[in-house]
């Protein structure tokens, strides 16, 4: 049970809030009776009305008082209006706010809500949608223990959580939340060399999905090195050690870890845009 009296109100259901909306309710770790969604306009309320069976206002201040965990799910550059919004509407210091925005420090939430309030910074990803989720977690100055126990109660529903030192942040959006649409390249890249050598599309996209989760399996299962789990693969003489040359030569390596540097630095400045 993660709500002990009030309720869970979610500010923004794009493609992540409605994930965790949809994760929670699935998992019946809350109820859709015990949340409340914010959206921008009356369209955005009634369609998520509809699609996620809970309610939605564009006017918010009255469901304040009785909110417990507040979720923010807007993109980092709505974050300074929503949290102008909150401490002009009297948000309870009782309220634990989680922020899922990149970039956004938790000093940066402190700040802006100029009281004693709880925050805590989330970075989730979009398999989320599918329970699959990895998320990050920071407690800010004033999140009991068992307010980060709420949060992980959150982002457990919706697949895993871990917490580590803000100071990672940037670092885990350039990787976890980033991460899937490196994966899709790969995947759909992987799809074509399938085609390529007179697979039809879908045979060689079921192909790689199921490798590549069969793959990662193996990797959380056994708990091998994924180095020791290519060994395995690689027969000499055979076809994979060329493949895997051809990777190297095409720096697969650098340019995978490269991306990840270049996503991580944008992740920080994101937090700076207005
Ligand atoms: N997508 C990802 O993979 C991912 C992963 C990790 C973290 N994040 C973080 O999650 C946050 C949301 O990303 P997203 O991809 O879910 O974006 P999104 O799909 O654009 O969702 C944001 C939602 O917030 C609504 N919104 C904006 N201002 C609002 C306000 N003042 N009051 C109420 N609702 C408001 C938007 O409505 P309108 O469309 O009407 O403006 C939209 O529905 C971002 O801060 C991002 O950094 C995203």
């Amino acid at each position: 049970m993660v709500l002990t009296s009030g309720k869970l109100g979610v500010i923004g259901a794009g493609v992540m809030g409605s994930a965790l909306i949809r994760g929670l309710v699935e998992t019946g770790v809350i109820g859709r009776d015990k949340i409340w969604t914010a959206a921008r306009t009356e369209a955005s309320c009634k369609q998520i009305e509809s699609q996620l069976g809970v309610t939605a206002t564009t006017d918010y201040k009255r469901e304040l008082p009785d909110t417990e965990v507040l979720l923010i799910c807007v993109k980092p550059n709505s974050m300074g209006k929503v949290l102008e919004y909150l401490k002009a509407n009297n948000l309870s210091e009782d309220t634990l706010i989680i922020s899922i925005a990149a970039g956004k420090t938790i000093a940066f939430l402190e700040q802006s809500l100029g009281g004693k309030n709880p925050v805590i910074r989330a970075m989730p990803n979009t398999p989320c949608i599918v329970g699959e989720g990895m998320t990050v977690i920071c407690p800010g100055t004033y999140a009991s223990p068992r307010q980060v126990e709420e949060a992980f109660a959150i982002f457990n529903a919706v697949g895993k959580c871990i917490e580590l030192e803000e100071t990672h942040f940037d670092a885990v959006t350039g990787l976890g939340g980033s991460g899937p649409a490196y994966l899709y390249l790969i995947m759909e890249a992987l799809a074509d060399g399938g085609v390529r050598v007179g697979l039809p599309r879908e045979v060689a996209l079921k192909i790689v999905t199921q490798t590549v989760l069969g793959a990662a399996t193996m990797v959380e299962k056994t708990g091998q090195h994924p180095a020791a789990l290519r060994d395995d693969v690689t027969t000499p003489a055979g076809c994979t050690i060329g493949a895997l040359l051809i990777m190297e030569d095409g720096k697969i390596r650098s340019v995978l870890a490269r991306a990840v540097e270049e996503a991580a630095q944008i992740a920080g400045e994101l937090g700076e845009r207005k």
